[in-house]
């Protein structure tokens, strides 16, 4: 068949938003990860859509951590942003590093997709994607084509809808 088109997407968020198992749920069967841990520094995954390559880079969203994120956003052609629709009291600290990424000289002229997961929407205090867009003031950001699918990784849910959006701003 014809080779898929190859794009390096970062993952980022906070730490336990679930960047990690949203990734791992994308990949193949015999390279899916059984337990997953805190991510240490960072993990480079492979994995496809349906006309895409994806090379994701699946950052540590530890606060010791986050400072390696800056270092490959020149490479990268789209993002993935996970939020934990369950954590109220850090989302301020979500909003915050989101506002430095996308103030960041390496990104800040660039109309590159971010895509959004409000993750954790089976835990009962999640706060819907409606809730999640206006707490991280999504509706200031209009240099960047964005989406926002409410997600739980644990099945799955949401997921493809989010690589779908992703895969068709790359594609
Ligand atoms: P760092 O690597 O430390 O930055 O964390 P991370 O964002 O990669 O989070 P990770 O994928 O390691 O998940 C953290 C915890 O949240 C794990 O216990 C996951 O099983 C859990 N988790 C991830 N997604 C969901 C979800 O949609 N719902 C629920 N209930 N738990 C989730
Ligand atoms: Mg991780």
């Amino acid at each position: 068949g014809v080779r898929k088109k190859e794009v390096n997407v970062m993952v980022l968020g906070l730490d336990n938003s679930g960047k990690t198992t949203v990734i791992n749920h994308f990949k193949p069967p015999e390279t899916k990860n059984h337990d997953i841990v805190p991510t240490v520094g960072f993990n480079v995954e492979k994995f496809k859509s349906k006309s895409l390559a994806f090379t994701a880079f699946d950052m540590s969203g530890q606060g010791r951590y986050r400072n390696l994120w800056e270092q490959y956003y020149k490479e990268c052609d789209g993002i993935i942003f996970v939020i934990d629709s369950s954590d109220k009291l850090r989302m301020v600290v979500a909003k915050d590093e989101l506002d430095l990424l996308l103030q960041h000289s390496e990104l800040k002229n660039r109309r590159i997709p971010v895509l959004f997961f409000a993750n954790k929407m089976d835990v009962r205090d999640a706060v819907t994607s409606v809730k999640c867009s206006h707490l991280m003031g999504l509706e200031n950001l209009s240099d960047k084509p964005w989406h926002i699918c409410a997600s739980n990784a644990l099945t799955g849910e949401g997921l493809h809808e989010g690589v779908d959006w992703l895969t068709d701003q790359l594609k």
